[in-house]
């Protein structure tokens, strides 16, 4: 009896449910995997991962491995060169999350602006002993949104935007002409961007270019009651002076839900400062969203199987058919 091609899952199965599994299960032997899979990863023709460093070093112990199916839109764990050198296809879930990753950010700049977690342990543990009032946030409405990257999820946060009334300005490598037409967004320079911004919010792919890109010189250009505002990949901010702007006030606050470090260590500096909001990278964890993703991942698996290119190749691999 011939043997089905074996797919590893390293992502769960709240992540990737059985359901899912088994659209796959008539191609494919679907076997979910945690801690040390080096073993498996040897006879896998497939990879569905959330975290999993794919470089040489993991390629090499994959002789037969034809697709890396990533399951989030960011792609910075996977050395997509190394995988082309040998050929496998890097594959990742654009679009379906950007509608709950620009949701998360709106939710962060509102529960910084209004105060909503300190409200939530107010209401609980102090207002019916009406000792104190609760002290008040600030409103959206006129503020200036500066949106670092606006591409597919900036895009949403802008749109999102829009119903705050907040004034719209963005810097980008590549200038959206249609986005400033439609949405009275208005392109500046990274300095300006800095500069002028009451929110930043940062939506930049983690790239060797945008490693590090909010550091010390850049928090120092800010205004002293600017919010930061980082749904995107921990180390396009350097953390460390991050945390030195918010203790000295150089900036008023950060809300964050990546981490250079993840899961962020409990003795993180930055998690003991009141004047920094935090969740636990969920910008794009909610039921539909993860759905999604998962159908995704498991298209991009399945045309695989069948023979295909994958639809949901990364843009480097645009032209490969391996
Ligand atoms: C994660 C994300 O993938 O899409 C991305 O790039 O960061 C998230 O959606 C999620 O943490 C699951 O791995």
């Amino acid at each position: 009896m011939e043997m089905k091609p074996k797919v590893l899952v390293s992502c769960g199965k709240l992540n990737f449910p059985e359901e899912v599994a088994e659209t796959l299960r008539p191609l494919a032997d679907v076997t979910y995997v945690q801690g040390d899979y080096r073993r498996e990863l040897h006879e896998a023709k497939a990879l569905i991962g959330g975290g999993d460093i794919v470089n040489d070093s993991y390629l090499s112990e994959a002789p037969n491995l034809g697709i890396v199916a990533r399951f989030g839109v960011g792609y910075d764990t996977v050395d997509v060169d190394a995988c082309t050198r040998h050929r496998v296809y890097a594959c990742h879930t654009p679009d379906v999350l950007s509608e709950a990753v620009a949701d998360l950010t709106w939710a962060l700049i509102l529960g910084w602006m209004r105060r909503i977690p300190e409200a939530d342990i107010y209401t609980r543990e102090e207002w019916g002993k009406k000792q104190r009032g609760f002290p008040f946030g600030w409103d959206i409405k006129g503020k200036t949104l500066g949106i670092l990257g606006l591409g597919r999820i900036g895009t949403e946060a802008m749109k999102r935007g829009k119903g705050f009334g907040v004034k719209m300005i963005y810097y980008d490598i590549v200038r959206k002409n249609d986005a400033e037409a439609q949405y009275g967004i208005a392109y500046v320079s990274f300095e300006e961007l800095l500069r002028t911004s009451d929110i930043l919010s940062i939506h930049v792919p983690l790239l060797p270019t945008t490693k590090g890109i909010l550091g010390a010189k850049q928090l120092e250009m800010m205004k002293r009651t600017a919010l930061v505002v980082n749904t995107s990949r921990g180390p396009v901010i350097d953390q460390k002076a991050l945390t030195e702007a918010l203790k000295s006030k150089r900036i008023a606050g950060a809300a964050l839900d990546v981490f250079e470090v993840e899961p962020a260590p409990l003795t993180e500096e930055l998690l003991k400062l009141d004047n920094v909001l935090v969740t636990p990278h969920i910008a794009s964890a909610t039921w539909e969203t993860r759905r999604r993703m998962a159908e995704r991942c498991a298209e991009s698996v399945k045309a695989f199987l069948e023979g295909e290119k994958p639809p949901f190749t990364v843009p480097e691999q645009k032209n490969a058919k391996f």
